[in-house]
């Protein structure tokens, strides 16, 4: 069976994450989601309400996948959870050096794991949570870029808070 991981950390989850999760799935058996509880980015919610939201959304769209928490290095809950297969989602040029930087660094660690990168549709390209957030917290219509359970959650985190923009 091959097993493979969708690791991030989804504050929250937006329809481009949901985007690659669905063209992950065509590629291994089984899909974990893995939500990092230890960020260095401030998060707007906890690891618990981003895994919340993602099991929502999931739902939203008739999907039944393993939601699971890591806090190690990645490559050790990969290889904990029997996993040969890291999914990364590749949306600009501009997170290409990044993601290259960690996928190399990966491969040193674990040369058996494999990276593969995919490119999300191109209406969400330029999606972001942190940009999701911002556009919420300033009463703007985030329905095109999240689930209705973001949506709501979203809209209720940021209701009378019009003034004030989540931190980057
Ligand atoms: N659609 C929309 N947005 C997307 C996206 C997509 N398909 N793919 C990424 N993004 C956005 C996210 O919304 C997020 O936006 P934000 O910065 O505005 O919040 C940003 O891109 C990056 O998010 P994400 O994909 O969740 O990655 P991350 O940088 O938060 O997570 C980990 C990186 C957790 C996978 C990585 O740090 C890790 O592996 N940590 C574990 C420790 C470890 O092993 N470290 C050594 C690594 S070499």
């Amino acid at each position: 069976m091959k097993i493979g991981i969708y690791p991030g950390t989804f504050d929250p989850i937006t329809l481009g994450h949901l985007d690659i999760i669905q063209r992950s799935l065509k590629l291994v058996d089984r899909l974990i989601i893995a939500v990092s509880s230890r960020t260095n980015k401030e998060s707007t919610f906890s690891a618990a309400e981003r895994a919340d939201l993602i099991r929502k959304s999931l739902s939203d769209l008739n999907l039944d996948l393993e939601v699971d928490f890591f806090d190690s290095l990645l490559v050790d809950y990969a290889r904990k959870k029997g996993a040969m297969v890291i999914f990364r989602g590749l949306r600009a040029v501009s997170d290409f050096e990044y993601e290259f930087q960690m996928a190399l660094m990966n491969k040193k660690m674990a040369p058996d794991l494999e990276e593969v990168f995919l490119t999300p549709d191109q209406s969400y390209i330029y999606l972001s949570s942190s940009l999701v957030k911002e556009v919420a917290s300033l009463g703007g219509n985030v329905s095109d870029f999240v689930t209705p359970s973001v949506e709501k959650v979203l809209h209720s985190r940021f209701a009378g808070k019009s003034a004030s923009a989540p931190k980057h």
